[in-house]
């Protein structure tokens, strides 16, 4: 019988791959044979991606996600040269500014994280649904957060954005129901990153109290769920919200 969650040799492109969630999930897409192309802004994450795994699976390519160009170009690079891109993985992101009020924001702060959060994906979602839809099957996956389902004071640049991705896989998924791609968005609570090292231990442990396990999430959780999702065996769930929050979320 056909295993339809096995992706080896499936080329799968890992956005925001030099640290945290997107390290961990081209890692594991590695471990069970994918073929994945790693893209960041951050060079030194990626080159100490490629030297910890050293697989000729692993490809790696620099972008600034602030550059629509660049990131069109990236998708023709992998048509190109790499292969067939049958699954894209997103997860750039920054928080921004936090810890402040509303009536605090800098709102070029908010417009910078808009466009690395937002505008970026959905520039991304179109150069890859461009490429897939001819071939009838695609596979992506947006990393969202619990903020965008619920909010996180002191963090409204971010939420919107977040629940904006929420909206727009919902809205993609719509669209493109009939195309052979799914589109979804993964909404984490916690995961141990450099991303939440960077809160302070009072915000984190505002928010480790509001996950009903009691403990942040590990980046493997995120990326044995991101694996199955960008796999054919998920193929009647699209515009979806899986959930990622230890219980906090049960919606
Ligand atoms: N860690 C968590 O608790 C958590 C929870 C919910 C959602 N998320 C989301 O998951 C994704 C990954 O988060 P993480 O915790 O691994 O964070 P991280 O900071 O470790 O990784 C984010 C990556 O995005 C890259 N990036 C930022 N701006 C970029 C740009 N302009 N161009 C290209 N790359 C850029 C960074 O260099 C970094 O490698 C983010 O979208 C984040 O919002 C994280």
């Amino acid at each position: 019988m056909t295993d339809l969650t096995n992706i080896k040799d499936h080329v799968i492109l890992v956005a925001g791959a030099a640290s945290g969630i997107g390290y961990e999930i081209a890692k594991h897409l590695l471990s069970v044979g994918a073929i994945v192309v790693t893209t960041d802004k951050n060079s030194d994450g990626l080159t100490e991606l490629k030297n910890s795994v050293n697989s000729e699976k692993l490809h790696v390519r620099i972008v600034d996600f602030l550059d629509d160009n660049e990131i069109e170009a990236l998708i023709q690079f992998i048509e190109d040269e790499v292969g067939q891109l049958k699954g894209v993985i997103n997860c750039v992101g920054i928080l921004g500014q936090r810890g402040i009020l509303s009536e605090e924001i800098d709102l070029d702060n908010f417009d910078l994280v808009y466009r690395v959060n937002l505008r970026s994906a959905l520039v991304l979602s179109i150069a890859a649904i461009k490429v897939m839809k001819p071939r009838k099957y695609g596979r992506i996956l947006q990393l969202a957060s619990i903020s965008g389902k619920e909010g996180n004071p002191g963090l409204v640049a971010y939420s919107v954005t977040k629940a904006g991705i929420i909206a727009m896989v919902k809205s993609q998924g719509k669209e493109y129901a009939e195309s052979g791609i799914t589109i979804n968005a993964l909404a984490p609570a916690l995961i141990d990153t450099p991303m939440v090292a960077s809160f302070t231990e009072e915000q984190r442990n505002f928010l480790k109290a509001k996950i009903p396990m009691n403990r942040i999430g590990d980046p493997i959780e995120v990326a044995t769920l991101a694996a199955w999702i960008v796999s054919p065996a998920c193929s009647f769930t699209t515009g979806f919200a899986f959930d990622l929050t230890g219980g906090r979320a049960t919606y």
